[in-house]
Parts: structure tokens; sequence; C-alpha cells
């Protein structure tokens, strides 16, 4: 079974470390404060049974699939910043680029994504997902008693097939939409969710839905 590396130790890496630990994989847990990311690496111990160790941003990953937990900024610096140690590696991106000054736009250009900017720099074999469940919903496993669906997408069949498993292993429904750019779609489908979250139309929502393909 492989491990995997969070970076990051916010609200979705501790949903993503949930559905890891309950697939049976080792998680590590990297936070550019060490001590940030020992204390979080315990709580997550006692939580679930399950191996979590921790270490600090900047060292070699031990995952075979690497999380990148973090806001789409700091994502890129990061993977830029790895270079070659994230080779062969399964490279997951979450992020959703909102623009979180006006909340009415995607901060990349229509035509691309995210996934693929942040494809862009690194030599690792990136996959989008995870970026359509909300953290809470992760910690749960469930939403309204559903089972949460996982859109993923990416160019490598290894490395998609790997993210896969590792989502149904933990609890979830695997879609794999296709290609990488399908990020665009998958990006551009959950800032809509998000804007119906903070409308206050829909108050019900409160960040606790969930995107799922019923039929
Ligand atoms: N929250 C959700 O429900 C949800 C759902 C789907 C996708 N996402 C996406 O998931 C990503 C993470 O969201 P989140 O809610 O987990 O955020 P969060 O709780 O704020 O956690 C962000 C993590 O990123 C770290 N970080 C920030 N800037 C960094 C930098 N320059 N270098 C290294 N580490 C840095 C933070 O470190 P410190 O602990 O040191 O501050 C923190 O551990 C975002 O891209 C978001 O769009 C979120």
């Amino acid at each position: 079974m492989n491990t995997i590396t969070i970076i990051g130790t916010g609200n979705m890496a501790r949903g993503i470390a949930t559905r890891a630990l309950a697939a049976g994989r080792s998680v590590e847990l990297l936070n550019r404060d060490a001590d940030k990311a020992a204390a979080v690496a315990a709580e997550l111990s006692t939580a679930a049974s399950g191996t979590v160790t921790s270490g600090t941003v900047g060292q070699a990953p031990a995952g075979d699939i690497v999380v990148l937990a973090l806001p789409f900024d700091a994502a890129k610096e990061v993977v830029a910043s790895y270079g070659a140690a994230l080779a062969g590696k399964t490279v997951v991106d979450i992020t959703n680029p909102v623009n979180f000054e006006t909340f009415d736009s995607l901060v990349v250009a229509p035509g691309t994504s995210a996934a693929e900017e942040i494809a862009a720099l690194t030599p690792g074999n990136v996959v989008k997902a995870f970026n359509t469940t909300f953290a809470g919903a992760l910690v749960a496993g469930e939403t309204q008693g559903q089972i949460l669906d996982g859109f993923i997408a990416g160019d490598n069949a290894d490395a998609t097939a790997a993210v896969a498993s590792l989502m149904t292993d933990g609890g979830m429904r695997p879609l794999v939409v296709g290609a990488l750019k399908r990020s665009r779609e998958l990006e551009g489908f959950q800032f809509l969710v998000m804007t119906l979250q903070a409308n206050p139309a829909f108050e019900t929502f409160n960040w606790n839905t969930g995107l799922k393909i019923v039929g």
C-alpha cells in the first residue's frame, strides 16, 4: 500500500488524510512549520487508526502520491521549488482558483486551468481531484448519507488510477472524467457550487453540499 504525502495541514489536508487513513494508507503531513505538522499528525493519529508522520515543506516527500493541500499561488510556488523531486510521482492538485477579492471569476484565464498551470511547473504526473468535495464532507466521509463522488482528471493513466484507488478504498466513488484539460470544467463547476453556498437564497447549503452524479 502506498504512502500519501499531503503538503499543507489545513482543512482539506485533514479531510484527505482522514479518507487516506480510512483507505489503509500511511500519511505524511508537511507544513512550513514542523511543529504544526507534528501537532496535526498527532491529532489525526488519535482520531483514526493508521500511521501519520510529519515534516517540513521542502523535504523529499515519502509518498508516491503528493497532494497539494494549498492555496493556488502556494501550490505553484511549492511544486516549482520541489523541481525534479516530484518526477514520477502522482501530484494531486485540489485547488479552486477563485478570485476571492471579487468572488466573481476564476484567476486562471479561459482555456486553461489551475491544474494545467501547475502541470507546466513540475515533472510530476498532475491529477486534478478532490476540488469538488468540501473539507467537512471528506472528514465525515459522506454528505446527507450519500457516498461522495470524487471527480478525477489527468493525462497519466497510472496516476489517475492511483487516485481512483485511494478514493475507492477510502469509501468514495471515483469518477475519472478525462484528460487534465477537463480540470477547466471541474474548476468552473465548483466555482458555481461555491457561489451557491455564499448565496443567501440557499442558506441551508452552508458549505455542506456535495457534487454528485445521480442515475
Ligand atoms: N476547504 C474546502 O472545503 C475546499 C474544498 C475543495 C478544494 N479546496 C482547495 O484546497 C486548498 C486548501 O484549502 P484549505 O481549505 O485546506 O485551506 P487552509 O485550511 O487555509 O489550509 C491551507 C494550508 O496551506 C498552507 N500554506 C499556505 N500558504 C503556503 C505557502 N506559501 N507555503 C506553504 N504552505 C502554505 C497553510 O499553512 P499554514 O498552516 O502554515 O498557514 C495551510 O496548512 C485550496 O486550494 C482550496 O481552494 C478547499
